[in-house]
């Protein structure tokens, strides 16, 4: 994951580049560092997220016009200053952030250290500056010596490279990382992630992998691996700076969750795109979902939709499992990826897969990211840039893309009725918040909670479990109800907390008297129902819902609320909603 920025500008850069990397904090903040380039490199780097190593030691006192940034989530050495990027070369003449893995640094660190360089960290990343030293050594320039030195590199990288020897430019390259250029008149930029330069352009470049920047401070040139120069188009992105600020919420997340039903709005504007890429599907008699996490709970949503509704066999399966299915694939079989990053390491490496065989569709939140690359068709779910790494809102216009495909797939004119009524609903969500804050407080210090759908919700159990696990560090296992009493029932015991999902519609009755088995069983139940549900008015703790909201639109409603509920627990127990430990939110290794 890690996140990189590069700029230059006419003036001292340290400020814009630190509030650059802040909009991509969201990748990793296990530390964060910055070099700049003057006679000297000039380095300030420190363990933590951003605010605690400025708060130290001032992240933004460093002089020069040229520099670089990253924050860093872990993968080769633990998350301490000496590991944290910029790394450099033996003299301090080289700088070089990177995100990504390079696989064989184990043999490149050996032979550079038996040529005599000195290694300072425990990263895979100081081979690189080391390789660029041992080749400007050889009397090559920067440039050059970055391209040699990245034709050594097996795994994937996006880098930026600065040095006094050529105190100019940027260099840059990427490999199976994302990498965007920023262009603007007052300097050019290179980042991870669109967020990062929003706030000083929305002209972008999109890289491919094993393309080559020189970034000089009226000019960009981008060549392929062996340096011939490339013409590549400047797209204009319509998100705006606001987007990716927290406009008065005290988080992302929250301000996130509050877009929702905007997003709903949004998304359904893309009705008519989807039409016209289901009008090009031919007939399929299977379709697969590939994808993690979050997003894999909304394809769990899509088969049961597609199954239900269009009687196609469909399956979801994890993108990092999906190899072991790829002797299944044919030309008859539709695989669609949904992946809010687009940038998902498993997910991308899947899609290599399948696309030689079968017919590919991405669903995906950032326009331009390597998936949107690769696939035959896309579709955009119009959520705009998230920063919580909790994903909410990318979940909700993921489902709503979902949704209306399978209403064009199947002609379901209404469905499609339906999907419009869904903005008014989302909104009643937040007249529930305060009861929502209520029973945060009451189950703050739960060990552990359990969340019970079935059918069309039991894939919002998962994620309403997920949600919690996140960002609250509390135990939580989503199951179909009635999959419980075949084993995990000798967890329920007195007093633990269980959401329940029963909207009306077929599957009713059943997952009814499955909850009333759990509460028979000591559990105390969070029931999200109908509001004109009276089997459940014995219920303490309760979220009702408009009673049109049936079993098949409740995962686009339901969601909300235990968003909100996790959200709440988070700030209940002091937790940083927006950067839950151990997680970045663009999953770039695999
Ligand atoms: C959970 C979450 C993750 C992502 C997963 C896939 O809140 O955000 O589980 O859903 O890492 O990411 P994308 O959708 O970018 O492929």
């Amino acid at each position: 994951m890690c996140g990189i920025v590069g700029c230059i500008l006419d003036k001292k850069v340290a400020p814009t580049i630190i509030e650059s990397i802040k909009k991509l904090e969201y990748r990793g903040y296990d530390s964060v560092g910055i070099a700049t380039v003057t006679d000297t490199i000039n380095v300030k780097k420190g363990s933590g997220k951003i605010k605690e190593v400025d708060d130290e030691i001032k992240l933004t006192d460093i002089d020069g016009n040229i520099g670089i940034a990253h924050v860093r989530w872990a993968t080769h050495g633990n998350p301490t200053k000496e590991n944290a990027h910029p790394h450099c070369d033996c003299d301090n003449k080289i700088s070089v952030v990177h995100n990504g893995i390079i696989e064989n640094f184990k043999e490149l660190r050996q032979e550079l250290i038996q040529e005599g360089h000195i290694f300072k960290s425990e990263t895979d990343t100081e081979v690189i500056p080391h390789l660029i030293e041992k080749f400007m050594k050889e009397g090559n320039d920067l440039l050059k010596s970055t391209q040699l030195a990245i034709k050594k590199l097996i795994g994937s990288y996006a880098l930026a490279v600065i040095s006094t020897e050529e105190p100019d430019k940027i260099i840059g390259a990427r490999n199976e990382s994302p990498l965007i250029v920023g262009v603007s008149d007052n300097g050019n930029f290179l980042a991870s992630d669109v967020p990062a330069i929003l706030n000083e352009t929305r002209k972008v470049i999109y890289l491919e992998d094993k393309e080559i920047i020189q970034l000089e401070k009226d000019k960009v040139t981008i060549m392929d691996i062996n340096l011939n120069p490339l013409e590549k188009e400047i797209k204009t992105i319509d998100w705006n700076p606001e987007m990716a600020e927290k406009d008065g919420y005290d988080h992302f997340m929250l301000k996130e969750i509050f877009e929702e039903p905007q997003v709903i709005k949004d998304t359904l504007f893309e009705s008519e795109k989807i039409k016209e890429i289901v009008s090009k599907f031919k007939n399929f008699n299977r379709i697969y979902f590939v994808a993690c996490g979050t997003s894999y709970h909304a394809s769990l949503v899509g088969e049961y939709l597609i199954e239900t509704q269009l009687g196609i066999p469909t399956e979801v399966i994890l993108a990092s499992e999906f190899e072991y299915f790829q002797k299944t694939l044919d030309d008859h079989t539709l695989v669609i990826f949904i992946t809010q990053s687009g940038e998902t390491a498993d997910t991308i490496k899947a899609l290599k897969v399948a696309k030689p065989v079968s017919e590919t569709l991405a669903i995906v939140n950032v326009v331009g990211s390597s998936i949107t690359r690769e696939a035959h068709h896309v579709i955009y779910t119009r959520a705009g840039p998230e920063i919580g790494v909790a994903a909410t809102k990318t979940y909700l216009s993921q489902l709503i893309c979902i949704y209306l495909l399978v209403a064009h797939l199947g002609e379901n004119e209404e469905l499609i009725e339906k999907l419009h009524s869904i903005h008014e609903l989302s909104l009643e969500s937040f007249d529930r918040e305060e009861e929502i804050k209520k029973i945060a407080k009451r189950y703050k210090s739960a060990k552990d909670f359990f969340y019970i759908g079935r059918g069309f919700n039991y894939p919002t159990a998962l994620e309403g479990a997920l949600k919690l696990k996140e960002i609250t560090y509390i135990h939580a296992e989503g199951y179909p109800a009635g999959e419980l009493k075949h084993g995990p029932l000798a967890l329920i015991e007195e007093g633990i907390p269980v959401v329940g999902i029963l909207p009306p519609g077929a599957s009713y009755a059943k997952t009814f008297n499955n909850l009333q088995e759990i509460r028979a069983r000591g559990a105390n139940m969070i029931l999200l129902g109908a509001e004109n549900d009276t089997q459940i008015d014995d219920v303490e703790d309760k979220l009702l819902f408009n009673s049109t909201i049936d079993e098949i639109i409740a995962p686009l409603l339901y969601i909300i609320d235990l968003q909100l509920l996790s959200y709440h627990i988070s700030v209940e127990k002091s937790i940083d909603p927006d950067k839950p430990k151990n997680l970045a939110k663009s999953v770039t290794v695999v």
